[in-house]
Order: structure tokens, then sequence, then C-alpha cells
């Protein structure tokens, strides 16, 4: 049932497309002065300094997907999950000019994701509420949670683990996008979820969403509502998890005695502030209210066990592929080919199944399908495919897209279809806001949403099929460098231009999100020194 608040979101979705002539409204000019900062600290919390990892886990590049041998939640673990999913990476330079990387990328690197963890008492971390950051890969406390509440949560969940949770501050994404940055945001969302899976997978854990629960119970949960945030510097909690590493399902949710309990506690420090003027983009924030998530019975996903395709595995570490992971900024046209058997098993990847990283931390049932432009996939003919995520949504897709479509499946029991031949390698510079990484790779794709109907039903789906985007994203990004390739994200692509070489007349499909893979040019501006170099310079006990 369509009412106002889905009115509202489609709505927003509409105002914030690019067009070739007529971008989504964003600031005129870039100001600097004012850039926010991409690091959270909190004034008068305690700072806890974690441990860099000593040895990475050992686990290879199956060991991305698969299950891997379980580790106890010590502190040295917990610090090495964050330091392989939210940590520094590296530090890029131009003369006058440094500026750090993370191991989960964001729309022009400006980060908008903040992370919280509830944990037990760890080693020297008592039982309590932290805010991660990563600049100094440290906790800071929020507060200390009584050992009779943790006590509960445990006892809720059945099994021992720890709760992990991301946010968004959306002016750190709007300050250069704009009106179409809440996208960004919830893009950067979904690559952290799928990081934090990945890196929580390589010491044998699991993570579920807690899709249950409402929006304002997170935040409720991590004392948002007793925090002093800087106006427009506030952050949307979007998602709560429950890390922890036994075979038996969990609950999706905490109860409200829990709740408020946490409620109830008190929260210090107060976030300094990110930039001294700001520019209200009003659309975000009505949207954002919009698409809150409130109140949901628990769901449970079943995504089915179809086999991993593992053949076309590289000597790579799953830990170094973590950590090299970085953007393309541009490919080298005629290097940029794939052999059809990696680009089969990074395409497989996709594809949710049960106890499979990433997806199996459950937000939802696949939602986004795979429009692709191939470029240079050898034993492949170029053209453009679809790569159907979700069967059930194959017919209607066929029905709304181009009647002279081939519809040619590729390969028995994989849902990869042939739609052209043809060189697409212009089409696809062009709608994607005529950036040559989309034309000179090996393979570009748009994100395709079953749209309409998802936020019709329950509007706050709207995020979730962006943050689905970006957990795709986040595995193109790691199979492009298992595959000795490179993957970049595009957020800036001309939305309609896509539907038309499609053949959509409306929103009942919509392209999100674009990806684009093949052979890096050199990156010059990477600098050579190890991400917390800076705090070896600041404390020797690093
Ligand atoms: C949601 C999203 C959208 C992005 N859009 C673009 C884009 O349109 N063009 C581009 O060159 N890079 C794009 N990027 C890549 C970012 O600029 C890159 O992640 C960021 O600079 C950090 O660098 P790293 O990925 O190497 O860590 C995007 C990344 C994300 C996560």
């Amino acid at each position: 049932m369509k009412n106002s608040l889905q009115e509202l979101i489609i709505l927003y979705h509409e105002k914030t497309k690019h067009h070739f002539h007529n971008y989504a409204i964003g600031p005129d000019f870039l100001d600097w002065q004012n850039q926010p900062l991409p690091f959270r600290f909190y004034r008068g919390s305690e700072i806890l300094p974690l441990p860099l990892l000593e040895k990475d886990p050992d686990a290879d590049y199956e060991g991305l997907y698969k299950e891997n041998q379980q580790c106890s939640f010590t502190q040295e673990n917990i610090a090495g999950f964050l330091e392989l999913s939210l940590s520094l990476s590296a530090w890029k330079q131009v003369p006058g000019e440094r500026w750090s990387l993370r191991i989960n990328p964001s729309s022009g690197n400006l980060h908008p994701t903040e992370a919280y963890l509830i944990l037990p008492s760890t080693g020297n971390i008592p039982c309590g509420v932290y805010h991660y950051n990563s600049f100094l890969h440290c906790l800071e406390k929020r507060t200390e949670v009584p050992e009779e509440l943790w006590q509960k949560v445990t006892e809720h969940f059945k099994t021992e683990g720890f709760l992990v949770s991301l946010s968004s501050i959306f002016w750190r994404e709007a300050w250069k996008y704009g009106e179409r940055a809440f996208r960004y945001c919830n893009h950067d969302t979904g690559h952290a979820i799928s990081s934090l899976r990945f890196s929580a997978n390589l010491f044998g854990w699991k993570i579920k969403y807690l899709n249950s629960m409402s929006c304002d119970d997170i935040e409720r949960t991590l004392g948002f509502h007793k925090t002093e945030w800087k106006e427009l510097e506030e952050e949307y909690g979007e998602v709560l998890c429950y890390v922890y590493s036994s075979n038996d399902d969990i609950s999706r949710g905490l109860t409200e005695e829990i709740i408020s309990s946490f409620s109830n506690l008190s929260f210090i420090g107060i976030p300094d502030e990110l930039s001294i003027e700001k520019v209200k983009w009003e659309i975000i924030y009505n949207t954002a209210e919009s698409v809150k998530k409130s109140v949901t019975e628990e769901r449970f996903y079943d995504y089915g066990n179809k086999k991993l395709d593992l053949s076309s595995v590289t000597q790579l570490k799953a830990s170094e592929i973590i950590r090299q992971r970085r953007s393309a900024v541009d490919f080298n046209r005629y290097d940029s080919v794939i052999t059809r058997e990696k680009f089969f098993s990074i395409l497989d990847k996709t594809l949710q199944r049960n106890n499979t990283a990433p997806f199996d931390i459950e937000i939802s049932m696949p939602s986004v399908h795979l429009f692709i432009f191939v470029h240079n996939v050898k034993g492949l003919d170029s053209g453009i495919y679809f790569f159907i995520r979700n069967h059930h949504d194959l017919e209607e897709i066929k029905k709304l897209s181009h009647r002279s479509f081939l519809w040619k499946e590729v390969e028995r029991d994989f849902p990869l279809y042939l739609l052209k031949k043809g060189n697409f390698r212009e089409e696809a510079k062009l709608v994607s806001c005529i950036q040559d990484i989309a034309g000179d790779s090996a393979f570009s794709l748009g994100m395709i949403a079953k749209f309409r109907e998802t936020v019709e039903k329950e509007h706050w789906r709207y995020p979730q099929l962006f943050w689905e985007a970006g957990m795709i994203g986040q595995v193109l990004y790691l199979e492009a460098e298992a595959k000795g390739l490179r993957g970049t994200g595009i957020g800036c692509f001309f939305d309609d231009a896509v539907h038309e070489i499609i053949g959509f007349k409306d929103n009942v499909y919509q392209s999100l999100y674009h990806f684009t893979i093949g052979m890096p040019m050199k990156d010059e501006r990477l600098v050579d020194c190890p991400p917390y170099y800076h705090l070896k310079r600041l404390n020797s006990e690093y």
C-alpha cells in the first residue's frame, strides 16, 4: 500500500537522479575550509588502545566465504576483527597533502560510516559500549555496562558474543555530493557490512543482522539519545548485529527490557565538531526520517546451499586480499581482460547462500541483479548481459526489458543471460557519468534493484536496497583483487539512461549502483608506509 512515506521516498529517488544535462542538486563549489573530518573523536571518553595484529588469520582465499576455525573472543581477536574490516589500510599523497585509505571503501573517501561495539569484559576492556576510532585504532568508552545486563544479553542470544553497530553521518557525504549523498551513505554502509562479515569469517565467527529492531531502538541501545550531537553532525543508527561463534541460530533482536536498560545508562563523551559551517540538505533528513525502520517480526532467511564455485583460486591469503583492496583510478584498456572462468567465479560469489559470507548476515532475500557490459572476457562474446540473483524476478525483468533481447542462457544452471552482442564500451562510459573506468575495463555493470514494490511494501527497505548493492560491491572489490585485477565502485551514473538501454520505462526496477573491474594503471600517489605509521611516531607501544 502506497502512503505518504513511500511517496516521499520515491520522490527523493527521482529527484536525486543524475541526467545528462541535469545532475542531482549539489553544492556549487567545494568548500574546502569546511570539509568534514572523516574521523570522529569523543571528547572526555576514555581511550582504550587496541593492539595491531602480529599475525593475520591464516585463512586462504576460500576462507573469505567458507567457515574457518573458531577463535575465542579475546581483546586481540576483537581488535583484529576491526583491523581487517574498518581500519586504515594505506596512505596516499600529492605535494602538500596526505590522506588515508581504509579497508572499507567510501564514495569520495569521505567515510560517513561510524562503528560501535558493545563488549563483555575482555582482557583489560571492561564490559561497555564503545565507539571504534579507526584513526587511532582504539575504542572510546561511551559507557560501562553492568555485568548483570550483559548476562541478560548472553542469555537472550543463548551464546557468547558481542554486538557491533553501524551508523551514518550524512553531512560527511552531503558536503561534496549534496542531495544524492544519502544514497552514497547507504552504499558505504553496505560495503562496511560486508567488510565486517568477511573479517568475522576469518576468525571463525558468524554475524546476524538484528532485523526485528527499529532504528530508534538501535540508537537507544547505543546512547545516541543522550549524546550532545552538533547540529547536522548527528549519527543515524542503522545496523545492529550480534557476532557469535556457535552453530545454533540466534534471535534477530533484543528485548525491550534489555534495550531500555541500555538506554537508561549514562553515556560519556562529546563528539568533536567535524566542520564549522555546514549546509542543511533538507531532503536528506526528511528522507532519513521517512525510511526509519520500525519494530518488525524477526525474519529468518533461507538462501539455499548452492555449491560455491572455487575453480579459480589464488595464492593470496584472505587477509592479503582484504588489505590490498583499493579502487582503480584508471584502467589500461588493452590489459583489461579476464577469462570466462574467472568472470563466472566472480559472479558466482555475488549469489546468496546459507552459511556463506557475506550475505549470510541476512539483511533480506536477494533483490538486486547485475546488468553487465562485457567488454573483454576471453571466451565470451562482448555485449550486454543480465545476471539474475533471484530467479523469481526473471520473467518480470524479461517482460519489462527490450523485446529484442536474446535472453540466451550462457551456461546451464548459471543465471547469466546474453541480451545482445556488440561493443558497448562507449555506452557503459556514457551512462557512468562519462567516466573512462566504466568503458576501459574488462567489464562494468549496473546493479538493478526490484524497486517500487519493495519500497511500497516496506518503506525501510529503501536504504537496505543500497546496502545490498554496497555488499555486492565489496564482494566485487575483493574478487577483483583475487583475480589479479582491480575494481571501482561507481556512484555517479545517469539513472534513466541506464534504464533506457535496458528498456525499462518505469520504476519497477531501478539501477542503484555501478561497478567496474579491469587492469589498473599504477597509482603513483600511494605512499609506501604502514597504515599506522603515525601512531608509531606518537607512541612507541604501537
Ligand atoms: C559508493 C561508492 C561510490 C563510488 N563512486 C565512484 C565514482 O563514481 N567514481 C570513482 O572514480 N570512484 C568511485 N568510488 C571509489 C571511491 O572514490 C574510493 O572508494 C575512495 O576514494 C577510497 O579509495 P579506496 O577505495 O582505494 O580505499 C566510489 C566508492 C564507493 C564506495
